[in-house]
């Protein structure tokens, strides 16, 4: 979905606000605290009924507001479409699309994908392997939504595991009735890590391309790690029955593909543990960028991306690189305090969006 506009009521610190993106690159931009990032958050939030900052909902709510609400306007080819979400602390959302009340904003067919770079985002490069590996599993549910299911269908499997294993070793239950769950579980197992395979393969080259031309350098990879040598179902529940000693001791399932990683390394050395500030952001960005080019490439609906605060600590020539990358494919927007920081910032085809105070108070539209 192209996504055309979106209205802000009470949220953070907009009191009443309306912004018209660009088709390709979009720069919101303004003094510190102008309220760049919450412009940012708001679109996120009316993408996915959720916020990338906070898992308090309640400081979307603008201070002395009881309840925000936020209007996303786009078409796809089957024409205009509506999301609205409405919020008020302690109560559930109100999600409506088109007009027709939503449980769930991530299941619906129209909603954007969306994709965000911001400064607490490094945690996916150097936080712990399940961010990564939740990660991936978005990314293979966006190329082939078909197979999201695998993963949902796992996490029960693995839970159930879970719990019987706990009742083996309260002596409730006997070890040989994980038999047939382990079977089951490898199953899904194999079948969950193939997709991963799957996914990375698709954007493993890409990676390494946009990570060098942002300046990354050294031999780079991205790979999917993961401990099991198994080809088929029977292989993971051997393995499973092999790990199960180690499972009762700790009261959880050590092995399986809940426990692997995606693992990006520089002179094969992880760049989670070695890694500077500067380039775990690189790799971030490339990972997001690489994303973006295969879903563009597999599937006609590529992510929304949000870059916030992205230019500031790159150089000059990297900084052109990365401006040329964002505008191949589908829709950007960028915060920058300082719009020059944006190579081709003057361009005719590119939205510029000034942040004032005055402008988020007074229900006037942003776009310049
Ligand atoms: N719930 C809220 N109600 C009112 N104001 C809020 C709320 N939450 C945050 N703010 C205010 O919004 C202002 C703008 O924040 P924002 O993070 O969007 O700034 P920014 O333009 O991204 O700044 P920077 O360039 O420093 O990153 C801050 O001054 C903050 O105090
Ligand atoms: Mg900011």
């Amino acid at each position: 979905m192209q996504v055309e506009r979106v209205r802000v009521r009470d949220f953070r610190c907009y009191e009443d606000a309306e912004v018209t993106l660009g088709e390709g690159l979009t720069l919101v931009h303004g003094a510190n605290a102008s309220g760049k990032t919450n412009l940012l958050e708001a679109l996120y939030f009316a993408c996915t009924a959720r916020s990338f900052r906070t898992s308090n909902e309640r400081e979307l709510v603008r201070f002395g507001a009881a309840a925000t609400r936020v209007v996303l306007e786009g078409s796809d080819e089957d024409g205009q479409h509506e999301i609205a979400i409405g919020f008020s602390p302690g109560e559930p959302k109100r999600i409506s699309l088109d007009g027709a009340p939503l449980e769930r904003l991530l299941d619906a067919p129209h909603r954007p994908l969306v994709s965000v770079f911001s400064p607490d985002r490094l945690e996916l490069i150097k936080g712990a392997p399940r961010l990564r590996r939740a990660h991936i599993d978005q990314l293979v549910a966006a190329l082939w939504p078909a197979r999201a299911a695998t993963r949902r269908s796992y996490g029960e499997a693995l839970a159930q595991r879970n719990a019987l294993l706990q009742r083996v070793r309260a002596g409730r239950a006997d070890a040989q009735s994980l038999r047939p769950w382990d079977l089951e579980l490898a199953t899904l197992g194999l079948d969950l890590a193939a997709n991963r395979e799957r996914a990375t393969e698709r954007i493993a080259e890409r990676f390494v391309s946009h990570a060098e031309d942002l300046g990354l350098d050294g031999a780079l990879t991205l790979s999917y790690r993961t401990r099991s040598q198994a080809t088929d179902a029977e292989g993971l529940a051997a393995e499973f029955a092999a790990a199960l000693p180690n499972d009762l001791a700790r009261g959880y399932s050590t092995h399986g593909p809940h426990r692997d990683d995606l693992i990006v390394r520089r002179d094969r050395r992880d760049l989670r543990a070695y890694g500077s500030q500067g380039e775990q952001r690189v790799a971030l960005l490339a990972l997001l960028i690489a994303e973006r080019d295969a879903l563009a490439a597999e599937r006609d609906r590529v992510p929304l991306m949000l870059l916030d605060d992205v230019m500031s600590e790159l150089d000059v020539g990297h900084r052109g690189r990365l401006a040329d990358a964002l505008v191949k494919h589908g829709q950007t927007v960028v915060t920058t305090s300082e719009l020059e920081h944006v190579p081709g910032w003057d361009a005719d085809d590119v939205a510029r969006v000034a942040v004032e105070p005055l402008a988020r108070t007074t229900g006037g539209a942003l776009t310049r």
